[in-house]
């Protein structure tokens, strides 16, 4: 049965905008991007929103409902009373383009920062061979949709703006945790976690990990294994030789 909600719609950009409050039809098995979609066809067609697959794998969706951060295409209707007042509004840690659109370079400038994998010179790519236990767990990390819902929440820079330069946020220093760990992997990438990219900032809230569509463990299975690995290095270098030997 189909219904009318009330939503409240942030519109603006980066000089300022406003909440505007619109009722529009809901029907039966409605996502909420589906809801904002009628809303450009019927009512704003200047809304600007961002996405692309409306399947919950492109991660180009991302906004906050009811202050929550969300996949506007993995958030049912059915979550909510018929009656309940539905606040969309982009994502507060990074600036606006326009309405529900943010600017997500920062995750691009931070994600360039990281060396990519680096095999020991004398292997070749056909001579990869790797135990299994060490492949599922860097397919955790790869299941990661890019859609920075994980970086707009964690508080180190949600209303810290000053800590952008000095923090990578969790999606990336999940990134260097997967290599740190890859057994083929021959770079030492802890100075650059804990010294460049702010691991020490960290103080392990599992925000992020609330808040990830794909359900990966980033706080438990990437950012507490590299802060041990770190540690580790400090009172005994050997331990990363070990870690990095014993897995081959
Ligand atoms: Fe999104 Fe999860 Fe990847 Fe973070 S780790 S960018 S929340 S999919
Ligand atoms: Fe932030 Fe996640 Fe650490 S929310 S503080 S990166 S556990
Ligand atoms: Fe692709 Fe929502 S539109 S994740």
């Amino acid at each position: 049965m189909g219904y009318d909600a009330r939503f409240r719609v942030w519109r603006g950009d980066h000089d300022g905008g406003a909440l505007e409050d619109f009722t529009v039809e809901v029907n039966e098995g409605e996502v909420v991007l589906d809801i904002i979609h009628r809303l450009q066809a019927t009512q704003a067609p200047d809304l600007a929103v961002r996405w692309n697959c409306k399947a919950g794998k492109c991660g180009s969706c991302s906004a906050e409902v009811n202050g929550r951060p969300r996949l506007l295409c993995m958030t049912r209707m059915s979550t909510f009373e018929p009656d309940e007042l539905i606040t969309v509004t982009p994502m507060r840690t990074f600036p606006v383009v326009r309405d529900l659109v943010t600017d997500v370079s920062f995750n691009y400038e931070k994600a360039r920062e990281i060396p990519s994998f680096t095999p020991a010179p004398d292997l070749k790519p056909g001579d990869y061979r790797m135990r299994q236990v060490d492949v599922e767990r860097s397919q955790e990390f790869r299941k990661c949709i890019e859609c920075f819902l994980c970086q707009n929440t964690c508080h180190v820079v949600r209303d810290h703006e000053e800590n952008k330069q000095a923090f990578a946020g969790p999606r990336f220093l999940m990134r260097i945790a997967e290599l740190e760990m890859h057994p083929l992997d021959v770079a030492d990438r802890r100075e650059l976690a804990q010294d460049d990219q702010g691991l020490g900032l960290c103080n392990i809230t599992k925000c992020c990990t609330e808040v990830c569509p794909e359900h990966i463990k980033i706080t438990d299975n990437a950012l507490i294994p590299l802060k041990e690995r770190v540690v580790d290095n400090k009172y005994d270098p050997l331990v990363w030789l070990g870690n990095k030997l014993f897995r081959r």
